[in-house]
């Protein structure tokens, strides 16, 4: 080989090799962003922090705001939302590339709970406690929406929610900052893939940062009031998990923080999350949350709110304009430094970078790819597995579960209920309507159907519809059941009662539906109910009364085999509740890890000047952590490695798990702890821990968990992360309430 060839490939082999290097690729990304950012103009910076809505045919004109096409043209635009498919990216994005500079745009979208494929709630998935299954949700998620041009979702939602009066429950984990944490990191994972720059990775945005959950009587966009105590150590921690995982932006929120808006909020955004966290990537809005400062009353104009914003560490300027209008004329008026503006710009200039969109700017747009994501049977498939793991058995009074084929041969169901033929009943708030129609969704009756096989004979009643006042189909119903020698029924939420501004005062089945359950309750005929929501409800006489229960969220795609899959035994059901559900509104917030008293109730009828309700006992309907299986599992006792143990110590607690049924099964074996004494008082219990194991009918498992000092630490009054030495007590078992206990110390 000739000297300079050979030399030549070394030079390159070598320049490979440091590209590929972590180190090396940063630096050559920031050295880029920079040069970028030499060449733009105030104006083009602003541009670049300022976000539109796409609710224009992109061949359409001019909008009440102005032509934004001309604005993608002149530069004016960093980014977009609700622009999704090849064809629509592509042509926005060769607008971009008709601006001086021909920086691409960024498209992002709501990517919830799947895009073509839908999966079930994240409130759903959270009861899987299955991290692989959620992460691959996401994944799969992720490899759709790219493959339509999309770049970004704004999801995952990390809010902890203790109130299911807040129609956004749907969109998170629960209630537990443990759970909410693994969840958050594995969603991150999952839609940003092996990382951006490969065509099937989204960026993931953590949101809404924060402490949106606890919106004041569970309203939404309201206000919320809480503790630096609260807030650090239940609210805080998945949004950090979420940073640890890599997440590539953060979206603030409606609301106030102890009357500072989210969006407006330095300590949050530039302290905590830019500061002590070291935060890379960037901050956008909420949908006009720099706007809303105004009527918030902490701006006095849009030119007083992109200061604020701006200033306190907020990126992006989702859809309020107030950027664009006002921060360059800031910036010349000296109220925005623009070490300010190059900051946020860098950050956003970065990630466009790494996408590989200053490469490419059409890279995710590849019509091919998009069409494969249609239907594809690989990811429904998964689908179904998922939601089948997201199901919560809340009861199964005589083992009427599962169904048994054989048995029912010449045999009559009668499926009743609103939801029961409900087709896009069960994708729930945040999917999309595919203008061309031809996306496969399974209706629990097609499902049941299906599964059931010719020699079942099925039969249908609607009964009532979802938010019906009339009785008017109960009588067929009625009659119906009469004849059936199995009844199974689906009633729950509409799919746009729970979400963005869902918010309900009462949490009950609503319409007459509970009324139908009963009448139908009252044949006699053994009964299934199945409930399809978006948080957890109220069905207090269901829950007393029907013999068997399950909980259904609101499944997606594919829920009708999955139902019909747990129906009938072909997966067993292993959920567990992410969320405590109440007996009436009138106990919420309410949640597992709450603090004692100086005078808690012994128990729920212990009504002697302690802390309860003259009215009602104090736990929830159904506990965090609770579901069934249709086997079941003994706990044997806790054995501890040792009684006490030092900080730099491992200590391993150990519990044999037997399944005592006659089915194989799945458990979630949960560990919690609870500090006795400390510096701040410390919750009743607290999630450190669980493990899924599977277990043959009849096998038996040792588990054990591994605790170091670093799980027992809180966020102290001075907002130190601590340990502090002292007595424990330790508790493992099937649900919060649930458990086995032992006590150690930490030395
Ligand atoms: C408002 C919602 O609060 C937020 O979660 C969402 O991402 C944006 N709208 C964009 O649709």
């Amino acid at each position: 080989m000739n000297k300079n060839l050979s030399s030549f490939i070394f030079l390159t082999t070598l320049l490979i090799s440091l590209l590929s290097n972590g180190y090396a690729q940063t630096k050559t990304i920031d050295q880029k962003v920079d040069s970028v950012l030499k060449l733009m103009t105030l104006n083009e910076k602003v541009g670049q922090m300022n976000q539109y809505n796409g609710d224009w045919d992109a061949t359409g004109p001019i909008t009440e705001t102005g032509d934004k096409q001309d604005q993608i043209r002149k530069g004016m635009l960093g980014s977009m939302l609700n622009v999704t498919g090849v064809e629509h990216t592509t042509e926005l994005q060769k607008m971009a590339m008709q601006s001086r500079l021909k920086i691409p745009l960024l498209f992002g979208q709501d990517i919830i709970h799947g895009y073509r494929t839908v999966f079930p709630i994240p409130l759903g998935e959270a009861a899987s406690w299955d991290m692989n299954a959620i992460e691959q949700s996401a994944r799969i998620a992720a490899t759709e929406a790219s493959a339509a041009g999309i770049h970004w979702t704004f999801a995952p939602m990390v809010d902890i929610a203790r109130d299911p009066r807040w129609g956004r429950v749907m969109e998170g984990a629960g209630e537990d900052p443990y759970l909410g944490s693994m969840i958050a990191t594995a969603r991150v994972k999952g839609f940003q893939g092996k990382g951006l720059g490969h065509t099937d990775a989204l960026m993931a945005c953590a949101k809404h940062y924060t402490a949106y959950g606890a919106a004041i009587g569970g309203r939404d966009y309201n206000s919320v009031d809480m503790s630096l105590n609260t807030l650090w150590n239940i609210y805080l921690p998945p949004f950090k998990a979420a940073e640890e995982a890599g997440v590539a932006t953060f979206m603030n929120s409606f609301n106030t923080l102890n009357g500072i808006p989210a969006t407006g909020n330095k300590y949050l955004q530039t302290d905590i999350l830019k500061g002590q966290w070291k935060f890379k990537g960037f901050i956008v809005s909420d949908w006009n949350s720099v706007g809303e400062m105004i009527p918030h009353g902490f701006a006095k104009d849009a030119y007083d709110a992109s200061v604020k914003a701006a200033n306190a560490g907020n990126d992006m300027d989702m859809e309020s304009r107030s950027y664009i209008q006002n921060l360059a004329k800031a910036v010349r008026d000296g109220k925005v430094p623009m070490a300010r503006i190059d900051d946020a710009v860098r950050r956003i200039l970065r990630k466009k970078f790494e996408l590989g969109l200053f490469n490419n700017p059409f890279k995710f747009s590849n019509k091919e790819r998009e069409q494969q994501q249609w239907n594809n049977p690989k990811n429904l498939a998964i689908e179904k597995t998922m939601a089948e793991k997201s199901i919560v058995l809340l009861k199964n009074k005589n083992q009427l579960l599962p169904l048994n084929k054989e048995n029912l041969k010449g045999k009559t169901i009668a499926l009743i209920g609103p939801f029961i033929k409900g087709v896009r009943d069960n994708l729930g708030f945040w999917s999309y309507t595919w203008p061309d129609d031809s996306a496969r969704i399974i209706s629990p009756y097609d499902g049941i159907k299906n599964k059931a096989g010719n020699d079942v004979n099925i039969v249908y009643a609607k009964g009532c519809n979802i938010n019906d006042t009339s009785l008017a189909g109960f009588v067929e119903a009625i009659e119906l059941a009469k004849k059936a020698d199995i009844v199974i029924m689906d009633v729950g939420e509409a799919p746009d009662w729970s979400g963005e501004a869902k918010s309900r005062s009462n949490i009950h089945l609503p319409g007459v539906q509970e009324q139908l359950v009963k009448v139908i309750a009252e044949t006699g005929k053994p009964l299934i109910v199945m409930i399809s929501a978006g948080r957890p409800l109220i069905f207090n006489w269901i829950a007393d009364n029907v013999p068997s229960i399950l909980y259904a969220w609101w499944l997606g795609t594919e829920a009708g085999d999955a139902m019909a899959d747990v129906l009938f035994g072909d997966y067993n059901p292993s959920g567990k509740l992410p969320m405590s559900f109440p007996r009436t509104e009138g106990q919420i917030p309410i949640y597992y890890n709450h603090l004692n008293t100086g005078r808690p109730a012994k128990n729920d009828s212990d009504l002697n000047y302690v802390s309860s309700y003259i009215d009602l006992p104090n736990s929830p309907k159904f506990p965090f952590g609770y579901g069934l299986s249709y086997t079941t599992f003994s706990y044997g006792d806790i054995s501890l490695s040792a009684k006490s143990f030092k900080p730099n110590e491992t200590l391993t607690a150990s519990v044999t798990i037997s399944n005592t049924g006659k089915y194989n099964g799945t458990e979630t074996v949960q560990l919690y702890i609870r500090d006795m004494v400390a510096s701040v008082v410390q919750p009743v219990k607290e999630l450190k821990g669980f493990q899924q194991i599977f277990l043959k009918a009849g096998e038996s498992k040792k588990v054990t968990f591994k605790l170091t000092a670093n799980d027992l630490k809180f966020y102290n009054e001075k907002l130190n992360y601590v340990y502090e030495p002292g007595d424990f007590k330790i508790f493992i078992g099937t649900n919060s309430n649930d458990v086995k206990e032992a006590d150690f110390t930490l030395q």
